[in-house]
């Protein structure tokens, strides 16, 4: 049987996202005022358990964080400890380093990790499970894309930030009579875009998984024109390809285990629809990381310390090797096992993407 938890150690990996601090101070207050645990936090993602860096969680400590976006154990997204960067007789090589973090538990006297993060941080997270490590996963990306929970948190506070860009684009778009680009992250999975756009009442939303055929945008410009509407707003997920183009990279991050990062859509959008839409002036907006910056949305706040709670109830139970995860209403979990690498995009079938379909939105497809 296990052995009874008395310190538990927490990190954040990957990008950022509003939430994490909710989370860290939900599952610091919990084990505290409920259990009596003793709370560390490693610092910078996995790199903080490879280096031993840890700072202690009090009450004290997550005092006034609970709205506010970012870490304050800080982030990392290229540490990954089972094929890490080290420098080896004078070259850099990359290896497999997790017994230093299994040794760095052991020394601190850590019973339970708590990882908060997405896919990548997570895929570690089940690897230190099955070195043996009691491990609890809890899922974050804005990007909502994480197939073994309904909801990630970040994901809301982005999409207010996106509807509020929305909102502020409307009024100028319409005093110039503009086309309008909003370009909003999202990768693989379209769900910013497509809530964004229902929320912020765009006239095309463009997402990964509905190529775009730019006549079709051309045409709803056109036909908004005729209704009397001299301007449009499109709002385009960073990985929104044409049905016969590809994304648009921005730059290649080495060391990442994801070293593909996309933008530029939104301005690639623009160039090719000023040559086919000649009576009104288009412009683009790349929203980028305001979407994971600021102030954390109630309802993530909400969200993050349900998930903060219910980490440590799964400690509490001994229920290790899990990730914390919402169904419907209820916050439930599953087996690390299983989350790793099931993505969830949005389903051009979808009751959402026919809600917008219905009320006029076109997918430019
Ligand atoms: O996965 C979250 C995310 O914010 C993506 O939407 C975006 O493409 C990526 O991270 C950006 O990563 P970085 O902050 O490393 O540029």
């Amino acid at each position: 049987m296990a052995k009874n938890t008395k310190k538990i150690a927490l990190l954040t990996g990957g990008g950022d996202c509003p939430g994490l601090n909710a989370v860290i101070r939900a599952v610091t207050r919990t084990a505290i005022l409920q259990y009596g645990y003793e709370v560390i936090g490693y610092k910078f993602g996995y790199r903080g358990l490879y280096n031993n860096e840890s700072i202690p969680l009090t009450l004290d400590t997550v005092s006034g964080i609970l709205h506010k976006g970012g870490t304050i154990l800080y982030s990392s997204n290229k540490d990954n400890l089972f094929d890490y960067l080290v420098e080896e007789n004078g070259k850099m090589v990359k290896k497999d380093v997790s017994d230093v973090a299994v040794e760095n538990l052991k020394k601190e006297g850590v019973d339970t990790l708590v990882v908060i993060g997405g896919d990548g941080t997570l895929t570690s997270a089940r690897d230190f499970a099955r070195k043996g490590i009691n491990v609890i996963g809890v899922p974050k990306t804005i990007d909502n894309d994480l197939a073994a929970t309904d909801v990630t948190f970040g994901f809301n506070s982005a999409v207010s930030v996106a509807t509020e860009a929305l909102d502020r684009l409307h009024t100028t778009a319409e005093s110039h009579h503009r086309i309008m680009l909003l370009e909003v992250m999202g990768r693989n999975a379209g769900w910013i875009a497509l809530e964004s756009g229902i929320a912020g009442s765009a006239d095309v939303i463009l997402i990964p998984e509905i190529p775009y055929d730019l006549n079709k945008i051309v045409e709803k410009i056109g036909e908004r024109e005729k209704e009397g509407k001299l301007f449009s707003i499109i709002v385009v997920a960073e990985g929104a390809k044409s049905k016969n183009g590809d994304v648009v990279i921005s730059k290649i991050v080495e060391d990442s285990p994801d070293p593909i990062r996309l933008g530029g859509i939104a301005n690639k959008l623009a160039l090719d629809l000023e040559r086919l839409v000649k009576d009104h002036e288009i412009r683009s907006t790349v929203l980028g990381h305001t979407q994971r910056g600021g102030n954390t949305s109630t309802y993530d706040r909400i969200l993050s310390t349900r998930y903060g709670v219910a980490a440590v109830e799964l400690i509490a139970q001994e229920k290790f090797g899990n990730m914390v995860c919402l169904k419907g209403d209820t916050i439930s979990y599953e087996s690390l096992e299983n989350v790793i690498g099931h993505t969830k995009d949005v389903d051009p079938n979808s009751e959402l993407v026919k809600v917008a379909r219905s009320i006029g939105i076109s997918f430019g497809d």
